[in-house]
């Protein structure tokens, strides 16, 4: 790989062996992938969760990097963790359950990363611009940093992300490179698509089975921001995905064309409602009875959300033997407490949280063994990692389930 003077120098060790070790990781990486160079980097994005990717031997490696002073160079924001530094208490767990995450916190921070711990860093400060290099971890994050904003990330791995924000630098490969953006299947939707639901159904069909191509889709009109996140989050869980166009709607395709280049799509799927009903028939296997629990916000919620999802619960009771949970990031919630949101929510017995994940919490210490949720994401997640049975409805089927304390059945159909 052609290297910098400086990251030559980084390599040999003239900026300390933590550096020199964190870029010789990268020219592996990038060799690997046959990247000619390195990029410089505006910011990184790094999973700082307890149980997804650290244990006792990287909480001690991380404490090791931050008491010997070493810092990261570009901003890093943190991912979301298991504890709602503000509430865990109300939500039923103790000192004792976080010890590790509150030890992976101080490292962590401690080497100057921010600790926003959200899945929706941009909502948050960290707000690439268009054709900017970063370097992203988490899922849900890579889409919505290529597709919707224009910046350029591969998806990295937590430890590869914290590489990158540590050197300041990335392999040129992956979505970097302006070709490896270009369209590779065509998506013909031939249904109307509707709130974020839909989208995550949309994106969990799509995900898997398109692999590794870059889709693009056509028949789409104007999805909102909230749609393309959760459109995004699904794709890259049923699937690698990290890049997709929508013509007219994503920055760097105005229409199908421009998403193709010089590429012809090497795969036309078409998406119709009864495709739809694969996923969904996958996702919603609760057994018909009382709801024990609701979880919204998977990516974490935006305003916007809270105010609807508000809306939609004022003036009612959510049964008295459902627990409710909302997540966002602190920075939204405190803007949601000072619209008065919050209230509302806590007033129909739900509760909005910050910083956690639905995957993250050990929620086997509250015992519980299904979820209501309006997030295909969540809803795969809780079946792989909880062990969960789960139902997939829409925002305002979710709040009326929460409030008859009852799942029937499926009654989703996009409507
Ligand atoms: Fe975020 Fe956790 Fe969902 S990290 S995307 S809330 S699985």
């Amino acid at each position: 790989m052609q290297l910098t003077d400086e990251e030559k120098r980084m390599l040999a060790g003239d900026f300390g062996s933590t550096v020199k070790r964190a870029m010789e990781v990268l020219v592996k990486l990038g060799e690997i992938h046959d990247a000619p160079y390195m990029v410089e980097i505006t910011s990184a994005h790094i999973d700082g969760n307890i149980d997804k990717e650290h244990n006792q031997e990287s909480i001690a490696f991380l404490e090791q990097l931050a008491a010997d002073n070493i810092r990261v160079r570009t901003f890093t924001t943190l991912n979301t963790i298991g504890l709602d530094r503000l509430k865990y208490h109300e939500l039923g767990f103790n000192d004792a359950h976080f010890e590790n995450q509150f030890r992976l916190n101080k490292a962590f921070e401690g080497m100057g990363c921010l600790g926003v711990y959200s899945c929706t860093p941009y909502y948050a400060s960290n707000l690439p611009r268009f054709g900017e290099h970063v370097a992203w971890s988490e899922s849900s994050t890579p889409p919505f940093v290529n597709a919707v904003l224009g910046a350029r990330t591969s998806r990295e791995a937590g430890a590869s992300a914290l590489m990158a924000a540590i050197t300041g630098r990335t392999p040129y490969y992956s979505y970097h490179v302006p070709h490896n953006r270009l369209g590779q299947a065509l998506i013909k939707v031939d249904c109307p698509m509707r709130g974020i639901a839909d989208y995550g159904l949309l994106g969990y069909y799509v995900g898997s089975r398109v692999k590794t191509s870059v889709p693009v889709f056509n028949g789409l009109s104007e999805p909102s921001r909230d749609e393309l996140i959760y459109l995004g989050a699904a794709m890259a869980t049923s699937g690698p995905v990290a890049m997709y166009h929508i013509p007219g709607v994503t920055p760097e395709a105005r229409d199908l064309d421009e998403a193709f280049g010089s590429n012809e799509p090497e795969l036309v799927i078409h998406v119709d409602r009864k495709a739809l009903q694969e996923p969904l028939d996958y996702l919603n296997d609760m057994p018909v009875g009382p709801v024990e629990f609701v979880a919204m916000g998977c990516p974490h919620y935006s305003l916007r959300q809270i105010e609807r999802l508000a809306g939609l619960l004022e003036g009612k009771r959510i049964h008295k033997d459902v627990t409710l949970w909302i997540h966002t990031s602190e920075p939204i919630r405190y803007m949601a407490q000072r619209l008065g949101f919050d209230k509302i929510i806590a007033k129909a017995g739900g509760l909005l949280t910050a910083d956690i994940c639905t995957i993250c919490t050990p929620l086997e210490k509250l015992g519980f063994r299904t979820v209501v949720t309006d997030s295909v994401k969540q809803a795969f997640y809780c079946h792989l990692f909880n062990n969960f049975t789960t139902a997939v409805e829409t925002m305002e089927n979710v709040v009326n389930i929460a409030i008859a304390g009852v799942w029937e059945g499926k009654r989703y159909n996009g409507e």
